[in-house]
Order: C-alpha cells, then structure tokens, then sequence
C-alpha cells in the first residue's frame, strides 16, 4: 500500500468537512492514514486516492459512511465532567409539568445519554422523562443501542447508580456492564448530523453539546449552536464541553457558569 501523500490528505480533509464539519489540521496525515488503512485493504486498493474515488463513486455509497465513522473521534465515558449530571440532578429535582427531555447531541457510544437518564431516574422522583442521543456515526449509535460497556468506562459512575441501574456481567462477560432495560426504555438514539438539517427531535428542557464542537471551526461552531439552541425550550440549559467556549458566537444564551447557558425565558430573561 502507498503512503498517503499531501494531495490525498487533502482530499479527505475536504470529505470529512463536508460531510461533517469536522476540520482536520495537517498534523492529522498520519491519523488519517491510520484510520483508513484497513479500509484500503479491505477493499483490495493500493493508495489513498484509488480509495478516495471509491467512496466518491455512487455505486459504494455506503462506504462513505464507513470512512466518516472512521475519521470522527468518539472517545467518551460515563459521568465525563461531573459537574454538569450534579447540576442536572439540581434542575431535575426542581422540574414540575410536562415530561423533562434532554438530548445528548454528540452521544458517541451511548455513555453520555445513559448516564443523563439515569440522574433523571434518580432525581425526578417517578415523573417521566425521555433522553434523545443522536450522533453522526452509524457505528457508535449501534454501540449505544446493544449499551454493554468494559466496565473502564463506569469508573466514574456514582456506586449507587451501577447497582441500580446496571447489570453485572458474569463468566465471558467478566470485567463488562450492561445498562439495565428499564432505564433504557427512557434513551432512544436516532442519527443526526449537526451540520445539516436536524430530524424532528421535539423541544428539550436541556441539551448536552459536549466535546465535538472542539473539531469544528468559527462559522460551523456558530451554524451548530443557534440551531441546537433553537431547540432548547424557553428556559432551558445548554451544556458544553469545559474546554468549548461560546465565545464570539453571538447566541442569545444567558451564562450560568463557563460550560452552562440558559436560554432567556418567555419574558425574555
Ligand atoms: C469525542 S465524542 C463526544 C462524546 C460525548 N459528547 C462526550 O462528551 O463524552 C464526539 C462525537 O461527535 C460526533 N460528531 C462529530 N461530528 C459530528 C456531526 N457533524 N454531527 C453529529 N455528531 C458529530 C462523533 O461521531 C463523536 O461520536
């Protein structure tokens, strides 16, 4: 197989900002090239831009999808940055009327969105609630579903929390977890690109829009924003990752610390 070279490089940097919004600086060639090896090998081609063209041709169409779940980064785990699921179990516990809804809008493997259900379940006492857990990778919403884990990803789940809401694997699957039925009746997961037109997710009382807006530049930043924000009901609280900043993105979001934004209430404030 061929290394890549800067031409080809270039080439897949434009696919994934295209497809995905996601900027890949030039020191991820050999990410990149990684990445997508076996994928040359699986399909018996010998450099980057032979594979390159078949993905861009219409007869491997799904191979598009295979290349887009391969150059995103789905690193994720179970209570990552606490300090938001501590403020979620306090606006929970004060939630009154209709069904609370969050949505994880970058769920990954499913870590993020089972781990909100279950400060919901904990917290509202009995009153209903749904999780929406959306991602652009085919691959990871499919990991999310089957929601069996290595048990390295619980390390920082509250003790409590693991006996009530997962399972134990045993004998093959020592050393795993199974998220336990009843909770996730409440998460369902559907594919959604944050760069283009969303599905109809309904409104949330809190969205969590952790750790991917750090792949997207300015403008794209700004496009994701506004229109995961406009989902967001009168009052209702966006969370980002703690190394993101809504800095310069002109969204009508009111701050509540550095990762948390409420959005103005009906009187406008
Ligand atoms: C590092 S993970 C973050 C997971 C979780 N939110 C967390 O903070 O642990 C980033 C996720 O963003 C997803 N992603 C990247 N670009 C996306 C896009 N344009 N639309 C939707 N999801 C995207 C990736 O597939 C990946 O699963």
């Amino acid at each position: 197989m061929n290394p890549i070279t800067d031409s080809e490089f270039r080439q897949f940097q434009a696919f994934i900002f295209d497809a995905a919004g996601i900027s890949l600086a030039p020191a991820k060639k050999a990410l990149v090239s990684g990445r997508l090896a076996k994928r040359l090998r699986a399909c018996q081609l010998e450099s980057y831009g032979d594979y390159f063209k078949f993905l861009s041709s219409d007869a491997h169409r799904a191979e598009r999808q295979i290349a887009i779940d391969l150059l995103t980064t789905n690193e994720t785990y179970f209570f990552r940055e606490p300090r938001h699921f501590e403020f979620l179990g306090a606006i929970a516990s004060e939630a009154r009327g209709t069904a609370f809804r969050a949505w994880s809008a970058a769920c990954s493997s499913g870590e993020e969105p089972y781990s909100i259900a279950m400060v919901l379940a904990d917290r509202l006492a009995g009153r209903p609630f749904e999780v929406v857990g959306t991602d652009i990778s085919t691959r990871m919403l499919h990991a999310a579903g089957r929601a069996h884990y290595p048990d390295i990803r619980a390390r920082q789940m509250p003790l409590d929390y693991r006996k009530r809401f997962c399972l134990r694997g045993t004998g093959e699957q020592e050393g795993t977890l199974l998220v336990e039925r009843g909770l996730r009746q409440h998460v369902r997961f559907a594919q959604a690109n944050l760069i283009a037109s969303l599905p109809d997710l309904g409104r949330f009382d809190i969205v969590f829009l952790r750790n991917v807006m750090i792949y997207f530049d300015t403008a794209t930043k700004r496009e994701v924003v506004h229109r995961v924000a406009s989902l967001l009901r009168p009052d209702g609280y966006l969370c980002i990752g703690h190394s993101e900043s809504l800095h310069d993105l002109g969204v009508d979001l009111i701050p509540v610390s550095p990762s948390i934004f409420r959005k103005p209430g009906r009187a406008g404030h």
